[in-house]
């Protein structure tokens, strides 16, 4: 059988286009294949580069292994130089050569007009439900008849704690064997409480305080187990996973962050997550997840009673105030 021939012009050529496609392709294609994820690998262009570099130079080894080889690969070009491809496509190649090359260094060096970099807007409004404005945290702010029901649990000694929390009290009433479950919570409001149940003569003024130390109780508890990995103990955006986002997860103690905003913009921030803001918020995206899919209206409301609490902070006053 008579071994097809093609010149080494040609090889040389169909070689470089063969490499340049392996890269540009090939390789990501089989990158999603191997990875099974729905977007390829990309190919950075300081690799593509280096491959090409090292074909050209086993080329060109190649070609100028002996003087028949260097003599073969030049023959096609010596005549096209020459004419003997036709006139036309002479012409058309010598021009098309520094007309591709000039239209390169022109891409690479015009300036242009292009939207600058923007900054991240932290509290963007634009879908922010108006509703929210006015809303009053309902634990930081309990309603008479709450107040009424938690003395009439207190009366009974039967009050009730979120589940999240129950455990723990169950196994500290075990171990400490208290008169009443309240003495859980060592703190004065509580204590005056308690004096006030014996007696029989409680003031809503105290009840209320000493509700309000409840409910911080399980909103810490309630931060510590769902906002703690990110948003740290010290509520300072430092949590053992903080560091693994390009956008941090907020320093509650920053005087920028939760007290510049009304509290229903922090419920709806909390409720919402990353997934919620409009694209103001961007560059990256937010990692802060969605809490209206694990936490109920409740448990939110707690945790953000804790996180001011901790932060140390007071939300914003509503304008309509
Ligand atoms: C996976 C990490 C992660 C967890 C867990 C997390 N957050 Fe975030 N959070 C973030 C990141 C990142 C940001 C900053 C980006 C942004 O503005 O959304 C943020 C922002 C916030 C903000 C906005 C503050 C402001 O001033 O704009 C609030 C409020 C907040 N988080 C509350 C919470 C609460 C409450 C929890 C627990 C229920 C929680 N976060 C859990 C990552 C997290």
């Amino acid at each position: 059988m008579k071994k097809l021939k093609i010149g080494s012009f040609l090889t040389v050529v169909v070689t470089l286009l063969a490499v340049y496609a392996l890269v540009k392709w090939g390789i990501p294609a089989v990158s999603r294949e191997i990875t099974t994820l729905p977007f390829p690998l990309p190919v950075p262009g300081t690799l593509m580069f280096m491959y090409m570099v090292l074909t050209i130079i086993a080329l060109f080894l190649f070609v100028t292994f002996s003087d028949e080889g260097l003599d073969d690969f030049l023959r096609p070009v010596r005549k096209f130089l020459r004419g003997g491809y036709g006139k036309i496509p002479r012409a058309v190649i010598l021009l098309a050569i520094p007309a591709i090359a000039g239209w390169q260094v022109y891409e690479n060096t015009v300036p242009r007009v292009e939207v600058p970099a923007s900054l991240r807007i932290q509290h963007p409004s634009s879908n922010f439900p108006r509703s929210f404005e006015a809303l009053k945290n309902p634990v930081a702010n309990p309603s008479d008849a709450d107040i009424k029901t938690f003395v009439e649990q207190a009366k009974a000694n039967e009050v009730s704690f979120i589940p999240q929390v129950r455990e723990d009290i169950d196994n500290w009433a075990e171990e400490n064997d208290p008169e009443h479950v309240l003495e859980f919570f060592a703190v004065a409001p509580v204590k005056k409480l308690l004096e006030q149940v014996q007696s029989g003569k409680v003031d809503m003024a105290t009840a209320k305080a000493a509700l309000l130390e409840k409910n911080l109780f399980e909103g810490r508890a309630l931060y510590a187990m769902n906002c703690r990995a990110c948003h740290g103990d010290s509520v300072a955006g430092d949590g053992p996973m903080a560091d693994g986002f390009k956008l941090r997860p907020i320093n509650f103690t920053d005087n920028g962050t939760i007290e510049t905003i009304v509290e229903g913009y922090t419920f709806w921030r909390v409720t919402n997550g990353g997934p919620g803001l409009p694209t103001e918020a961007t560059p990256w995206d937010s990692a802060m997840p969605e809490w209206k899919l694990s936490l109920t209206e409740e448990e939110r409301w707690k945790i953000i009673l804790a996180e001011y609490n901790l932060a140390g902070k007071t939300p914003r006053i509503p304008e309509s105030h």
